[in-house]
């Protein structure tokens, strides 16, 4: 018997959660149902053994998310290794582990220069390169028509530093991916499963620093660009790695959000985390340095009425990308707190920040371009 939600809410009700998987699940309200009241909904992303019978993290997740995201297994590369032979097994997993719990889905990502499988390059490189990642776009969307809410259809196009009008991104195997490139991903996208809500996924754009304002430029150029090509797009992910130190100002964010949502699409926060490697030695100052950055950051972005949501990238800090990325190490040398459960799946200032962030959230009213708001907990 697989653990369903209901069952663990039914236990946790009923005060009779006999194992520890399923007392430690049920410990106050988690941040789906905190959301939910708001009109928002939070998520996180997770990997095939996360969601497996047994798992510690499972009731966690269902205690906590209402929609999910692979981490890499929807990645072209993760897909489809060698040519001609897609291999859907662990997306499959997740995909099917939120069906039977009622739990939305993040498609990540149906177009990202990094996720191209080693074959496709060249090929890709040449003019011939759209009608083989439009062939890949159509495939795995169509793949999971129906099943997955909302795709990160091109993530990651923008690098300004790259010198290219639109401030796009020249990529490393070749030409750069242009806007009437990644208008036909959308079409793609959207002809292949009508109903997903369609997202250009993006990083870096949360600072104050030239890189970010640079970005936060393109970010409103394609947006604006997409449009005049009638490109279906419904929302922008904003993917929120955040950085402890690093120089926010709400107001310069604010209005940023604001020039986004005045374009229509909607905005989700889409992989929060919290890099801490200039925040203090000492764990527990570390943890609220971290948590007061996040609260600082979400005040500001939940306060925009187009934002329909949050995702962590991961919920314990063990399960992090930051604990391997290079830019991410502690001088220290201590591993990285980013996320808002620990390793024993205690909960951290982080959660508490991102809780109070959420219930403090301005209540969502319908907008006109946006889709169905989430269901209210009850
Ligand atoms: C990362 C994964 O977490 C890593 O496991 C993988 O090695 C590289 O990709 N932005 C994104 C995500 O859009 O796809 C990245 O995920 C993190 C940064």
């Amino acid at each position: 018997m697989s653990v369903s939600r209901r069952t663990v809410l039914r236990l946790a009700a009923g005060g009779c959660a006999a194992s520890a998987m399923v007392s430690r699940a049920s410990e106050g309200e988690g941040l789906a149902r905190r959301a939910a009241r708001r009109g928002l909904s939070f998520g996180c992303m997770v990997r095939p053994e996360h969601v497996e019978r047994g798992s510690p993290l499972l009731p966690v997740i269902l205690r906590e998310a209402a929609m999910l995201v692979p981490e890499n297994d929807l990645k072209w590369r993760a897909l489809e290794p060698a040519r001609g032979r897609p291999d859907y097994s662990r997306a499959e997993k997740i995909v099917g582990f939120a069906e039977r719990n009622g739990l939305k889905m993040r498609g990540h990502t149906a177009f990202w220069y990094k996720g191209v499988p080693d074959w496709a390059k060249p090929e890709i490189a040449s003019p011939a390169a759209m009608p083989l990642a439009l062939r890949h776009v159509q495939e795995v969307v169509g793949h999971f028509r129906g099943r997955i809410a909302e795709w990160d259809v091109v993530n990651e196009a923008l690098e300004a530093g790259d010198g290219l009008p639109g401030g796009l991104r020249k990529a490393p195997f070749g030409q750069a991916m242009d806007a009437g490139y990644i208008a036909d991903c959308f079409h793609a996208a959207r002809e292949a499963d009508p109903n997903a809500r369609l997202y250009y996924n993006d990083f870096a754009v949360e600072y104050d620093d030239t890189p970010h304002a640079l970005r936060r430029k393109g970010v409103l150029d394609l947006l604006a660009e997409l449009k005049r090509r009638n490109a279906p797009i419904d929302g922008l992910g904003i993917q929120s790695h955040l950085c402890y130190g690093w120089r926010f100002t709400p107001r310069l964010y604010r209005t940023f959000l604001a020039d986004v949502a005045a374009t229509g699409v909607d905005i989700r926060l889409t992989e929060m985390d919290v890099a801490d490697f200039h925040a203090a030695t000492d764990i527990a100052q570390r943890d609220q340095q971290v948590a007061d950055h996040a609260r600082r950051y979400l005040d500001t972005a939940l306060d925009e009425q187009a934002v329909v949501g949050l995702m962590c990238w991961g919920l314990r800090d063990r399960d992090s990308w930051m604990q391997s990325e290079r830019w991410t190490q502690r001088a220290d040398g201590s591993p990285e707190r980013p996320l808002p459960y620990d390793d024993q799946l205690q909960r951290k200032p982080l959660w508490d920040a991102i809780g109070s962030a959420l219930d403090n959230a301005p209540q969502r009213v319908r907008r006109r371009s946006a889709g169905p708001l989430p269901k209210a907990a009850g």
